[in-house]
């Protein structure tokens, strides 16, 4: 069967809403057991009842990815119950924030930092040395177009993700003879993130599509770099951007 995740353990951050969301689902519907982390508890519950209709085991974590004491306690306590994370989603960040440079706090700058790169690092920090060891690991990071090309009015966004994909590629070089790939996913622009349905387009100017891309069309990206097939591809920053227009 192509892309079977039976008897894998897959970690999604920001998995409550959007493209974490969906990528959860479809990791539990291909047979894997599923830890799911955000900082919405209440959502995180939600998510949690949609995969347990697929009769895999799911935990569910309440962590601020920003606090590195919460994220080895959540990767202690998840391979105390399921022995093992064999693939790793780091998708929470925080984007909605649109203003001139000059007008950036240090303390914006600082949270976003916090969030889309340290949080990415204590994840990847706390889960490697198990991959390494089993020798098979998945590390997919979830940037954004706006750390390749740079958007305007984004500049704290973009320097983040520009920094999760160089990141990605320099520790994809470390462990590249060691069963363990790391790519990172630019998605270009995503429909609502809070839109239940996880197949949601609308149109946007943005890209030759027309439209914005869905949760599922990134999840079908990720789920594929996390899987068996996925095994020749690493340190690479794949954009799914529609044909990305205006840069
Ligand atoms: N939506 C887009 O148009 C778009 C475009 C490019 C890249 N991305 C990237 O895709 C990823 C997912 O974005 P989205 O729009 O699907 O979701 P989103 O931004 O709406 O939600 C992200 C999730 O992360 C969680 N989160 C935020 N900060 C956290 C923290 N400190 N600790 C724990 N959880 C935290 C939130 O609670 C939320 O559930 C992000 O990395 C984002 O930067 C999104």
């Amino acid at each position: 069967m192509y892309m079977n995740f039976n008897r894998k353990v897959a970690l999604v951050t920001g998995a409550a809403v959007g493209i974490g969301r969906a990528c959860a689902l479809k990791f539990a519907e291909s047979g894997a057991d599923v830890i799911l982390v955000d900082r919405d508890a209440e959502k995180l519950e939600g998510v949690k009842n949609e995969l347990s209709a697929f009769g895999h085991r799911v935990l569910a974590f309440a962590c601020d990815i920003r606090r590195e004491e919460e994220v080895e306690d959540v990767v202690k306590s998840a391979l105390k119950e399921l022995g093992k994370i064999d693939i790793l989603v780091n998708n929470a960040a925080i984007w909605r924030s649109f203003h001139p440079f000059v007008e950036t706090t240090t303390q914006e700058w600082q949270t976003m930092f916090d969030i889309n790169v340290n949080g990415t690092m204590y994840f990847t920090r706390a889960v490697l040395p198990g991959m390494v060891e089993q020798k098979w690991g998945r590390i997919i990071n979830i940037a954004s177009v706006a750390g390749v090309y740079g958007n305007g009015n984004m500049v704290t966004y973009s320097a983040t993700k520009g920094a999760v994909i160089a990141m990605t590629k320099a520790l994809a070089k470390e462990v590249a003879d060691k069963g363990v790939t790391i790519n990172a996913v630019s998605p270009g622009s995503v429909s609502p993130s809070d839109v239940a349905d996880p197949d949601h387009t609308q149109p946007s100017e943005l890209c030759y599509m027309n439209r914005t891309g869905s949760d599922n069309e990134n999840a079908g990206l990720i789920c594929y770099l996390a899987s068996q097939e996925a095994a020749y591809l690493s340190g690479q920053n794949i954009q799914i951007d529609g044909c990305r227009r205006k840069i």
